[in-house]
């Protein structure tokens, strides 16, 4: 599945109202019908002295609804079409004023008076506020956004930061990338809705001196996928990564670590409150038995130094040795022989699912290919994106985890 279809044949109506914000609309609406959705605007008077419907349609590639007198409908009754065959409204920027429009059920101009006729069991409305830190902390805004909550809206952040105005705080709008993949973790069937997930990602770094280690090619974007795919499944993620350079997906909490036995210092206290540990990482079997101060050098003595290794904890086998342990599933990445290997840590480290894959042929690439083994059998899952594959594999945790026999 590739990032541009995640929100095909879905229909959007996309709200602005008045704030600076409404430049990144731009961009959001441009991302939104890249992601595959059709986007209908609808700007209020405010909207308009920020940005002008011209761009909007342009991005949009449909006219944009300005008022509610706009008699292209044959029906003449805007407010009732524009929502009638969407699947869902996002009002970005949300201002602070038109948050309280909505609140107490006002419809005196076209976008809050198609907010109050849309049907509100089927078309879902989603707010991105966009305000002045002290307008966001007023207990006036929050009274009114606990309101729309409270009314069935979801809001969508917002972020904090600098300001147009020159203050730093709450109130900015997400970004528009961010607001994209908050509208696709939206619509994403809530499969763990309630379940805790721990998931390691990433190589680890066994540190020989000051300045060098060993470590692997990993680069946790399986990991990061998994523990996307988690998070807009509905889940609560814990995400603890080796050293890689990734963003960390929107809403899950992470724990940088370097080496396998930080890595296991974070894991097995969080382990017994998690419903799920997903050990995708490829953690460093060995670690060099003593740390040197200082930077070896290579001149003096003019020997090559050698150094003894030794075994680092199996995280994952640690976790499954657990009394109070949660699901536990291992991933393989092997060079060969997938399914053998595989079926032998199954075994060997005592958990209901692995998850195979070829290393060499998978690290750094945004693709992979995954052969899911369990005690009954094993199922290929064909190569595909890692964000498909970690929704698959999301898919399959979850169905286990509702039936009686997972453990
Ligand atoms: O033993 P092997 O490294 O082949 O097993 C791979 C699986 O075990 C992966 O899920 C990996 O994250 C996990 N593992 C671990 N701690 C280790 C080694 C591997 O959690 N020290």
């Amino acid at each position: 599945m590739d990032e541009s279809t995640d929100l095909q044949g879905k229909r959007l109506v996309l709200g602005l109202s008045g704030g600076i914000a409404c430049y990144k609309s731009a961009e959001l609406v441009r991302a939104l019908v890249k992601a595959g959705a059709s986007v209908q605007v609808v700007m209020t008077q405010a909207a308009t002295q920020f940005i002008t419907p011209v761009t909007m349609q342009a991005l949009s590639n449909q006219p944009v609804v300005l008022d509610q007198w706009d008699a292209r409908a044959p029906n003449n009754m805007a407010h009732i079409n524009l929502t009638r065959e969407a699947d869902a409204v996002l009002v970005a920027p949300a201002s602070a004023d038109f948050i309280a429009k909505l609140v107490q059920g006002r419809a005196d101009e076209i976008l809050s008076l198609m907010c109050l006729a849309r049907p509100i069991e089927r078309c879902p409305l989603l707010l991105a506020p966009a305000m002045n830190r002290e307008m966001w902390a007023h207990p006036a805004t929050q009274r009114n956004i606990a309101q729309a909550r409270a009314d069935g809206a979801t809001v969508l952040g917002p972020a904090a930061g600098d300001q147009a105005c020159g203050e730093i705080g709450d109130g900015r709008m997400l970004e528009a990338l961010a607001l994209r993949d908050e509208v696709i973790a939206f619509f994403e069937p809530k499969r763990l809705a309630g379940k805790r997930v721990l998931i390691t990602a990433g190589p680890t770094f066994e540190a020989i001196d000051p300045v060098r280690g060993i470590t692997n090619l990993s680069s946790g974007k399986m990991g990061f996928a998994v523990a996307r795919a988690a998070r807009e499944a509905g889940a609560a993620v814990t995400l603890v990564a080796g050293p890689v350079h990734l963003p960390t997906p929107a809403g899950v909490r992470r724990i940088d670590v370097q080496s396998a036995l930080q890595m296991h210092d974070a894991v097995l206290p969080l382990a017994p409150i998690h419903d799920v540990f997903v050990a995708t990482a490829a953690v460093a079997d060995w670690r060099p038995a003593s740390l040197s101060d200082h930077k070896i050098k290579k001149d003096g003595a003019k020997q090559v130094p050698s150094f003894e290794l030794t075994e680092n904890p199996d995280i994952l086998a640690a976790v499954a040795r657990l009394p109070q342990r949660p699901y536990c599933v291992g991933f393989a990445a092997e060079s060969h022989d997938l399914l053998k290997h595989a079926r032998e840590k199954l075994i060997r480290k005592n958990v209901p699912l692995i998850v195979g894959n070829l290393g060499p042929a998978t690290f750094g690439r945004d693709d992979n290919a995954l052969l899911l083994v369990d005690a009954h059998g094993e199922r290929q899952l064909a190569t595909a994106s890692k964000r498909a594959l970690a929704r698959e594999l999301v898919r399959e945790i979850a169905q286990r985890l509702s039936s009686p026999t997972a453990s």
